[in-house]
């Protein structure tokens, strides 16, 4: 066995290393504590695997998204969001007779229970989608409690999920419009499904262009997976304690809502605005993200991971181009965002910082052209995700992982002498 060799003081921790099958190996730092008195510190974990995982594989460097060893471009040309949802769970690509079951399935559990409509009436007019999301996912459990009875394939349980999520997301638009909802139809593909229920209404039907629905579908899976990002951390961190597939979902919901993750596609669109409405000072804006003097970042570009192009946002733009053609839309949007990021890309501030655009650059200007609301756009992502964290919740939950339980530096005062109010 491999080790890594940690010297602290008089004390050497010999350290099992950890191998993969691509990219990154590791140090089991589990008995360093114990070896050396030592614990690791890594602001944001960003140099730690917090699991072993075979859903997904990313190499930043190069600019690779494979999930279950599928290259993204291959699954984005050959799959429906549906395949590549039961791949991810599943880790294998369906036979005709699975995608086909598992499609029934998505059909069959596709209504939500009418009493949780109720709760839909109870959020304020301007209420974020995201936390509606949230709040529903969470609630589903409570009339759903034995999500995974009678499910040896976990088909089901996978199945009621994607499903139910896509009609939350519809029911809330409606609702926040002051419509009346639409009901999934079960002869629609998943991804039209979810259209018709946002735009059709009972006195004019939604026609359903089929580049727009491809270009949805392809969208949800670019979505699908990312491996161990903010979000799906969320998710494990809950499926760590045991907790609940509804719970685990909910928390990755809520912290795909910040704007430096999935909530950057928001920020995106109101940054392009901005621009758009002051007169286009591109120049200014990428100024502004340059400065040390306030905390402003260009939305929609950088990641953690990608040091190069995100595979994704290259997808995603030619599905831009492509779309808009198609709906003959002139956005004046996606004119800025393709001079933004010129004129960023030949900045020696983002040179130097390898800051490329990410999936939320262009994915905004796709859903805009669809007819979703600025505030429903980290809701589409999610909608994307849910296969994802529900394959990365199951993964958590089958290999015995230990409870998430991160050390400390504290820094904080030592013990201090207790002083009666009436002294301080
Ligand atoms: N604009 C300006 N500066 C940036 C940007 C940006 N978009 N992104 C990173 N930087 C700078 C940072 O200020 C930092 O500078 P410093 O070295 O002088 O301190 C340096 O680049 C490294 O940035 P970090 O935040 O430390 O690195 P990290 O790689 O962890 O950040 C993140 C990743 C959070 C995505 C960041 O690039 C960002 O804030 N981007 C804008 C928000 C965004 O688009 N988020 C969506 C990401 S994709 C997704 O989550 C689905």
């Amino acid at each position: 066995m491999e080790v890594a060799r940690i010297i602290y003081g008089e004390k050497t921790a010999d350290l099992p290393v950890v191998t993969s099958t691509e990219g990154h190996i590791g140090i089991d730092v589990s008995k360093l504590r114990e070896k050396a008195g030592l614990v690791t510190y890594d602001n944001g974990m960003a140099n730690t695997a917090v699991c072993r995982s075979s859903i997904t594989y990313v190499d930043g460097q190069k600019g690779i998204l494979r999930y279950r060893g599928y290259d993204i471009e291959d699954l984005v040309e050959n799959c429906t969001f549906v395949e590549v949802a039961y791949l991810l769970v599943h880790g294998k690509l369906p036979t005709r007779i699975e995608v086909d079951t598992f499609r029934a399935y998505l059909n069959e559990h596709s209504l939500i229970h009418e009493d949780m409509q109720h709760f839909f009436t109870g959020f304020p007019p301007n209420s974020h989608p995201m936390a509606i999301l949230s709040a529903m996912v969470t609630s589903l459990f409570s009339f759903y409690p034995h999500i995974m009875e009678g499910d040896p394939n976990f088909d089901i349980t996978a199945a009621r999920l994607i499903s139910k999520v896509r009609t939350i997301a519809a029911f809330s638009y409606k609702k926040s419009r002051g419509q009346p909802v639409i009901y999934p139809r079960a002869d629609l593909c998943y991804a039209a499904n979810f259209l018709n229920m946002m735009f059709s209404s009972p006195v004019k039907p939604y026609d359903l262009n089929p580049v727009l629905v491809d270009t949805f579908d392809k969208l949800l899976i670019l979505h699908a997976d990312h491996e161990q990002n903010c979000s799906t951390t969320a998710v494990r961190l809950v499926a760590s304690a045991r907790g609940n597939l509804y719970a685990a979902i909910s928390a990755g919901i809520c912290a795909l809502w910040g704007s430096l993750h999935g909530g950057a596609n928001q920020a995106v669109i109101e940054m392009l605005q901005d621009i758009y409405q002051k007169g286009g000072s591109i120049a200014k804006y990428v100024e502004s993200a340059k400065s040390r003097d306030n905390r402003f970042r260009l939305f929609g570009f950088g990641h953690s991971v990608y040091k190069s192009y995100d595979p994704r946002a290259k997808i995603a733009k030619r599905l831009c181009d492509r779309l808009l053609t198609e709906l003959k839309i002139n956005d004046p949007l996606l004119d800025i965002a393709k001079e933004l990021e010129e004129v960023a890309l030949k900045d020696d501030f983002f040179i130097s910082k390898k800051l490329y655009p990410n999936v939320d650059f262009y994915t905004g200007i796709l859903y805009r052209a669809m007819g979703v609301p600025v505030n429903m756009l980290t809701v589409m992502f999610a909608i994307g995700r849910l296969p994802g964290w529900i394959a990365q919740w199951k993964e958590t939950s089958q290999n015995e992982t230990k409870i998430f339980r991160p050390r400390q530096i504290y820094i904080g005062p030592e013990i201090r002498e207790f002083v009666p109010i009436e002294n301080r």
